[in-house]
């Protein structure tokens, strides 16, 4: 969704990824924001949802060695050193169980990258992506213990203000991000959102 002019592979981002041994070059945008929001400190458990081809893993487990990460994506994933994955799909109650028992309930942070198939129709496709998110959300408020955080990736395009909205009643803070490595030409835009407000009215 908004692909820079030019030719891709020469692109700054995807050359420092393939130099770095990065599967992608989105793990750029997590390890700005990861630096930038301190989004590890305190982390015992991190969830990655939507983590093929592994990019964001390999970042989660470069800054923090110690910490216990779960991946999920529909694709399969070559394996990350330490990162136990699970193939399915993330609306998929019976997937999210086992995401529950992985994490025993007291996740720390969920990462979520997700974008669904694109269809080359953009109403679709930013519905689709907002209902990826919205599963985002609600699963951090499952999974997720008070002080816990979540980071969905979101295009703003229709339903977006609802969405945000949303997530400030859901949550104690809520934070919009736009890292470097995400092309200035794309609708994708990171929320961060921080202490679900569980036993509240939301
Ligand atoms: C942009 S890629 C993620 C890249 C990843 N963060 C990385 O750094 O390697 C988006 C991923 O979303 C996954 N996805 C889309 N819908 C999904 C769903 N319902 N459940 C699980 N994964 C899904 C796709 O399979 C795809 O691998």
């Amino acid at each position: 969704m908004g692909r820079p002019k030019g030719n891709p592979r020469k692109e700054h981002y995807y050359q420092a990824a393939k130099r770095h041994g990065y599967r992608a070059r989105s793990a750029y945008k997590l390890r700005q924001i990861a630096t930038r929001h301190k989004l590890l400190k305190g982390v015992r458990i991190a969830v990655d949802l939507c983590s093929s081809p592994g990019g964001w893993s390999q970042v989660l487990r470069e800054i923090e060695q110690g910490i216990e990460i779960i991946a999920v994506d529909l694709n399969p994933m070559a394996p990350v050193e330490n990162v136990k994955f699970i193939q399915g799909d993330i609306t998929d109650e019976k997937i999210i169980v086992q995401i529950e028992e992985l994490t025993r309930g007291a996740a720390d942070l969920i990462v979520s990258d997700c974008s669904p198939k694109v269809t080359g129709n953009w109403e679709l496709d930013v519905a689709r992506q907002l209902f990826l998110a919205e599963t985002t959300l609600d699963l951090g408020h499952r999974l997720l213990g008070p002080k816990g955080r979540v980071l969905a990736k979101v295009f703003q395009g229709s339903g977006f203000q609802e969405f945000l909205m949303q997530s400030r009643s859901r949550f104690r803070t809520v934070k919009l991000i736009k890292p470097d490595a995400s092309r200035k030409t794309s609708a994708e835009i990171y929320l961060l959102a921080t202490g679900p407000r569980k036993n509240e009215a939301n």
